[in-house]
C-alpha cells in the first residue's frame, strides 16, 4: 500500500484558537480526521508529523524519502525564510506538495514569495483545509 506523508510546520497546531478569522475554526486532528477518511477510500497509508522546529521538519522529509511515496506539506512560516527546507525539498526527490490554507498571495507582502514553491511538484493555496485532501488526491491519482 502507497504511504504518503503529511507534514505541517510552525503553529499550524495551533489550528482552531490560532487567528480564526485568517486560518478558520478547523483544527489540526480534525484536518488529520478528514485525511484519514480520504485515505480509506483511496486505498493509502497516511503519516501524520506537525513540529515548530525546522530542523524536526529537515530529518522527517530526509526519512521520508526512504519510504514515502509523496508528501503534503504546509511549512507555515518556513515558507517565506527558509533556504534549509527548500535544499532538503530538492534533494529527495520526491512528489511534494506544498499547501497553505490561506492565500499567501493576497496577505503581507513578505507572504508572497516561498523558497520552497520552486522545488515543489505545486502548489495549492487559499482553498482552507481542501488543499490538503486536494494534495493527497492528486499524489495518490498520480502514482498510482
Ligand atoms: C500558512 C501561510 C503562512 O504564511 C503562515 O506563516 C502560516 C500558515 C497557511 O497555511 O496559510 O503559518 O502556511
Amino acid at each position: 500500500m502507497k504511504r504518503f506523508l503529511v507534514l505541517n510546520g510552525p503553529n499550524l497546531n495551533l489550528l482552531g484558537e490560532r487567528e480564526p478569522e485568517v486560518y478558520g475554526s478547523t483544527t489540526l486532528p480534525e484536518i488529520e480526521g478528514k485525511l484519514r477518511d480520504l485515505a480509506r477510500d483511496l486505498g493509502v497509508e497516511l503519516d501524520f508529523v506537525q513540529s515548530n522546529h525546522e530542523g524536526v521538519l529537515i530529518d522527517r522529509l530526509q526519512d521520508a524519502r526512504n519510504w514515502a511515496a509523496g508528501i503534503v506539506f504546509n511549512p507555515g512560516a518556513y515558507t517565506h525564510t527558509s533556504v534549509a527546507l527548500r535544499d532538503t525539498v530538492s534533494a529527495i526527490r520526491i512528489p511534494v506538495v506544498e499547501v497553505h490554507l490561506t492565500n499567501v498571495f493576497r496577505r503581507e507582502e513578505f507572504r508572497r514569495h516561498s523558497y520552497l514553491s520552486p522545488v515543489c511538484t505545486g502548489t495549492i493555496t487559499g482553498l482552507g483545509w481542501q488543499a490538503y485532501t486536494l494534495a493527497l488526491r492528486y499524489l495518490a491519482s498520480t502514482l498510482s
